[in-house]
């Protein structure tokens, strides 16, 4: 299992399997991520991690839409196109 903190959210920390998708888990769990589409068109679910960038997996094509390089590098990612496999901690720009 993995642990996933929504830091906006107050910090709720909730538990999920390896691999799982972050915005699935979000919706589950009521973390708190804002989406719309929740298939890599409407950049809705942008959000940063914080800590544990190095527990999502690749960079989707789809993300490269609504995010730049620097935001990459400063750990921005669209929460329904990032999978995780390992502790995160996620925070966003609330709505
Ligand atoms: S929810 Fe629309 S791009 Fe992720």
């Amino acid at each position: 299992m993995v642990e996933i903190t929504f830091v906006t959210n107050n910090g709720k920390t909730v538990e999920a399997p390896e691999n799982s998708n972050l915005l699935r888990v979000s919706i589950k769990e009521q973390g708190g991520i804002p989406f719309k589409c929740g298939g890599g068109l409407c950049g809705t679910c942008k959000c940063r991690i914080e800590e544990g960038l190095e527990n999502t997996d690749k960079i989707k094509p789809k993300e490269r839409k609504h995010l730049k390089p620097e935001d990459f590098e400063a750990g921005y990612r669209m929460a329904c196109q990032t999978f995780v496999n390992g502790n995160i901690k996620v925070s966003w720009v609330p709505r």
